[in-house]
């Protein structure tokens, strides 16, 4: 591996294709075969996925992946109640304990952060699989992924990132990976007060508030559900949960090539009348988390 990478916390470390190429490189390997193929690369190693908040796709697709390669896993999916935290204790002194029952952590945590304290006191691999608003490093591994299955220069294309891209880490995450390795358009489609801050986006972007104005020049839509929970008030929220609703009368105005994408769980911005639409491509994005997952873990636990 060319870049040595212990934990995974921001999509800031990936600087060079040559790390992302070869985790991709592993990720085709594993889609390609066949699961009876799958190389037990972490038989006898234990993963931990320690979950302080809601998911299905990143936590199953971490425990799966780490059972096709052979690992077994130890789980806490409500960890902010059933965990010792629930008691008071601080995210250092479980991952101190933590480290000591497993070979790596997948932690989500509620707050911007969390991966990166976790990191400074463990000795073990972290892997940050969503720190509250800041950053979801291997959910944008493998939305690039997924892209580059569709469009393989990826350099020259225009991006449209819609929704909430300030509290959405998703985005976040994206954003800079596309800004390290690729030469894009990046349009951030967001009310004013959910647009995407500029630390995200060195390179600059394009910003937008409205998605029929702009979509006829996107070649990837990426949209993304409002982030209830990181909101003061639900009057606000309800303000702007309905902000764009991509539907098939919409999906008229989009290039023929282009592609529909979004981290899910959607809540209302695809209209399921988007999902027959051979552009919409979320679940095989989703299913890709598998591969690039399983890539991950051989890479920073089943190679040391
Ligand atoms: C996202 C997340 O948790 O940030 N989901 C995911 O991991 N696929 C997106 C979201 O919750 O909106």
């Amino acid at each position: 591996m060319s870049t040595e990478l212990k934990h995974i916390i921001s999509t800031d470390q990936f600087l060079e294709e040559e790390t992302v190429g070869e985790i991709f490189e592993a990720a085709h390997g594993f889609k390609s075969m066949g699961s009876q193929d799958y190389p037990e690369t972490l038989k006898g190693r234990q993963i931990a996925t320690l979950f302080y908040e809601p998911s299905t796709r990143t936590r199953l697709s971490f425990e799966s992946a780490a059972g096709w390669l052979g690992a077994s896993v130890i789980s806490t999916e409500n960890a902010g109640t059933f965990s010792s935290a629930a008691k008071g204790e601080t995210l250092e002194d479980t991952i101190r304990t933590v480290e000591g029952y497993a070979s790596a952590v997948v932690l989500r945590y509620h707050e911007e952060g969390g991966a990166q304290r976790a990191a400074d006191v463990s000795g073990i691999p972290v892997i940050n699989a969503g720190d509250g608003p800041g950053e979801h490093p291997t959910q944008a591994l493998l939305d690039l992924f997924t892209i580059r299955e569709h469009r393989p220069e990826v350099d020259g294309l225009k991006i449209g990132l819609v929704g909430d891209l300030k509290n959405g880490r998703t985005v976040h995450s994206l954003a800079q990976l596309l800004g390290n390795l690729h030469e894009v358009e990046v349009v951030g489609v967001a009310p004013d007060s959910l647009q995407l801050q500029d630390r995200y986006a060195p390179h600059g972007l394009e910003r937008a508030s409205d998605l029929a104005e702009v979509i006829g020049d996107l070649d990837v839509i990426y949209m993304t559900r409002i982030q209830k929970e990181r909101f003061a008030s639900a009057e606000e929220y309800d303000e702007l949960k309905d902000s764009f609703v991509l539907d098939a009368a919409l999906m008229e105005k989009a290039k023929a090539d282009a592609i529909v994408m979004h981290p899910l769980p959607r809540v209302g911005e695809i209209a399921p009348d988007v999902d027959d639409d051979p552009r919409a491509i979320y679940f095989q994005q989703a299913h890709n988390g598998l591969f690039v997952r399983m890539a991950l873990l051989d890479t920073v636990i089943g190679r040391r």
